[in-house]
C-alpha cells in the first residue's frame, strides 16, 4: 500500500536517486531535459509515492511547456519512475491517474511525453503525428493526451521551453 503526496523539499534526494537507479547514466543529456533546464515544475503535479515505512516506491514530475507558434500552455510529463522492486504492482499507473485527476482540476488540458505508447495507452495517451520534440528524440515515442476535447485542435507544431 503506498501513499501519494506533493513532492516536498524533503523528498528531492530520494527522488532524485530513484531516477538515477532507474534510467540509464547521463539521463540529464536526454533531449527532454532541454525543456526543463531554468523551468521550475509544476509542483502541484509532482508526486512521491511511499510506503507505510516511508520508503520511495515512485516518483512522477511535470514541466511547463509551449507549442507551435501560438505557444500554446501544455505540460510536459515526466520522468516518472518506479523502484525497480516494486513495478509491476500498479505504483506507476497510480501517480499517472492521481496526477492526471490534479492536473485537469487545476485547468490544464493538453499533456505531451516520450514514452512507450503500449504502456501510455491505457492511460489515453496516443501517438502524435502533428506535434515536434527537439532532438534527438523518436518521434513514435511522442505522445499526446488531451484532458478536454479538442484541446490540441489548431495546436501543432515544435514543443519548446516554456518562457
Ligand atoms: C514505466 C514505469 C514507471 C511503470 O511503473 P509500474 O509501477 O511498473 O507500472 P504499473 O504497475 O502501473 O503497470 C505495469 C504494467 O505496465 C507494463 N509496462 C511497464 N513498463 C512498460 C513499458 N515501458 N512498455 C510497455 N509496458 C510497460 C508492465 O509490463 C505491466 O503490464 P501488466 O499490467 O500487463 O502486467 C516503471 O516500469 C519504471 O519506472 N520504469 C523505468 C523508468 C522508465 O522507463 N520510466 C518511463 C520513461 S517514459
Amino acid at each position: 500500500m503506498y501513499e501519494i503526496k506533493q513532492e516536498k523539499k524533503e523528498d528531492w534526494w530520494d527522488v532524485e536517486s530513484l531516477l538515477d537507479l532507474s534510467f540509464a547514466p547521463g539521463r540529464e543529456a536526454l533531449s527532454s531535459y532541454r525543456l526543463r533546464d531554468g523551468v521550475l515544475p509544476v509542483a502541484k503535479l509532482c508526486l512521491v509515492a511511499r510506503d507505510f515505512d516511508g520508503i520511495i516506491g515512485g516518483s512522477i514530475r511535470f514541466w511547463p511547456v509551449q507549442i507551435g507558434c501560438n505557444k500554446a500552455r501544455a505540460l510536459l510529463l515526466g520522468p516518472i519512475a518506479v523502484h525497480p522492486t516494486r513495478q509491476g504492482e500498479g505504483v506507476g499507473g497510480e501517480l499517472i491517474r492521481s496526477a492526471l485527476t490534479l492536473a485537469k482540476k487545476d485547468g490544464w488540458t493538453r499533456i505531451v511525453l516520450i514514452g512507450d505508447e503500449i504502456y501510455y495507452n491505457k492511460f489515453g495517451f496516443k501517438k502524435s503525428n502533428f506535434l515536434r520534440f527537439p532532438p534527438p528524440t523518436n518521434p513514435n515515442r511522442l505522445l499526446y493526451l488531451e484532458l478536454k476535447p479538442d484541446a490540441f485542435k489548431d495546436v501543432n507544431g515544435e514543443i519548446q521551453r516554456s518562457e
